[in-house]
C-alpha cells in the first residue's frame, strides 16, 4: 500500500453513491493504492464534530464507474488502511412496496445478493505477499449491518424529523440495468423491501476486515413491479436523489457525530480467533 501524503488518518468512512460525490467542505485529497488496485477515486479527508472522516465517491467523482465495475475490494481496503473502522454506505434504491415511495429513508437490517460475478472476499486462498497462506475464513453474515451504526443512523434521521423505516431487506442486483416487472414482483412477493445495485459486496468485505458497515437506503423511485408507468430511469433516480441530498448529508453528519468511539459489536469481533489474517488486518 502506498499513500502519497504523510500518514493521513481517519476513523470514520462514508462511501457516497449516485448523486453524492462530495460530503465535506474542507478536505485533503489522498490517493491510496492497494494490493487490489486503485479505489474508485481519491479519498477526501476532513472532520465532522472533531472526528476524522474519509469520504470516497463509490462511482468516482464524475460517476464514471457503473456498479459492476467498482473495485469494491480496493475501496474497503483503502478505507481500512487509513484507520477507518466504521463505514456508512448511503445508496439510492427503488421501493418494492407502494408505501416506500420516493424520499423514504430505510436503514436495512438484511440484504439478499442477486449480483453475479462480483469478487466478494479477501480470503480467496491465494498466498500473501510474504508467501504464507492466510487461513480459510468464513465470516458470519447472519446480521450483516452494524447494530451501533444502524442505531446512530436511525436516531440521526429522527432528529432531523425524517422518520426512517427501521429494518427491511435490501435486494442487490447486478445491474447496470434495472429489474423487469416480473423480477420486481418476485422481490416484493418474497417480502423484500428495496432494491439497489451497490450494497453487496460492500457489507461482506467490510465484515471481512472487521469494519462496521451501515447502509442508508434512500428510495428514489418505485421499482418496475410496483409503479404503473414506464419503469424507472437513471435521470429520475438522480433527480430525486438531488432533491434529498441536503437532508441526507445532515443525517450522515449527525450519525457520524454519534457513532460510538469504542466498538464492541459483532463487526468488531468478526475476526476473533484468527491466527493468520490479512496483513495489517487484526481483530478489534
Ligand atoms: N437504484 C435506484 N433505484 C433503483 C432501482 N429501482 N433498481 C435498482 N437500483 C436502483
Amino acid at each position: 500500500m502506498t499513500i502519497d501524503q504523510e500518514t493521513p488518518h481517519a476513523e470514520l468512512g462514508v462511501i457516497g453513491g449516485s448523486g453524492l460525490y462530495a460530503l465535506l467542505d474542507d478536505v485533503t485529497e489522498v490517493r491510496v493504492d492497494t494490493p487490489y488496485g486503485p479505489p474508485s477515486d481519491a479519498l477526501f479527508l476532513g472532520e465532522v464534530a472533531g472526528r476524522r472522516v474519509a469520504f470516497l465517491p463509490r462511482h468516482g467523482r464524475g460517476h464514471g464507474l457503473p456498479p459492476h465495475r467498482i473495485n469494491y475490494r480496493a475501496n474497503l481496503w483503502a478505507l481500512h488502511s487509513l484507520g477507518v473502522r466504521q463505514v456508512l454506505g448511503p445508496c439510492a434504491v427503488g421501493g418494492l412496496r407502494p408505501e416506500y415511495g420516493p424520499g423514504t429513508l430505510l436503514v436495512p437490517d438484511q440484504f439478499v445478493d442477486r449480483t453475479s460475478g462480483r469478487v466478494q472476499t479477501y480470503y480467496d486462498g491465494l498466498p500473501l505477499p510474504d508467501g504464507t497462506l492466510p487461513e480459510v475464513v468464513h465470516v458470519s453474515m447472519a446480521d450483516p449491518y452494524c447494530p451501533g451504526g444502524r442505531r446512530a443512523a436511525l436516531d440521526a434521521a429522527r432528529d432531523a424529523a425524517w422518520e426512517p423505516v427501521d429494518g427491511g431487506t435490501l435486494v442487490v442486483i447486478e445491474g447496470p440495468r434495472f429489474s423487469t416487472r416480473a423480477e420486481s414482483r418476485w422481490f416484493t412477493a418474497n417480502g423484500w423491501s428495496v432494491v439497489g445495485m451497490t450494497g453487496h459486496p460492500e457489507a461482506v468485505l467490510a465484515r471481512e476486515l472487521g469494519l462496521c458497515y451501515t447502509s442508508l437506503a434512500l428510495v428514489t423511485d418505485l421499482d418496475a413491479g410496483v409503479e404503473s408507468g414506464e419503469g424507472v430511469t437513471h435521470a429520475e433516480v438522480l433527480k430525486v436523489f438531488a432533491g434529498n441530498v441536503d437532508r441526507l448529508r445532515s443525517v450522515l453528519f449527525k450519525a457520524l457525530e454519534s457513532l460510538p468511539a469504542d466498538r464492541d459489536c459483532v463487526c468488531s469481533h468478526a475476526l476473533d480467533g484468527l491466527t493468520t489474517g490479512l496483513p495489517g488486518v487484526v481483530s478489534g
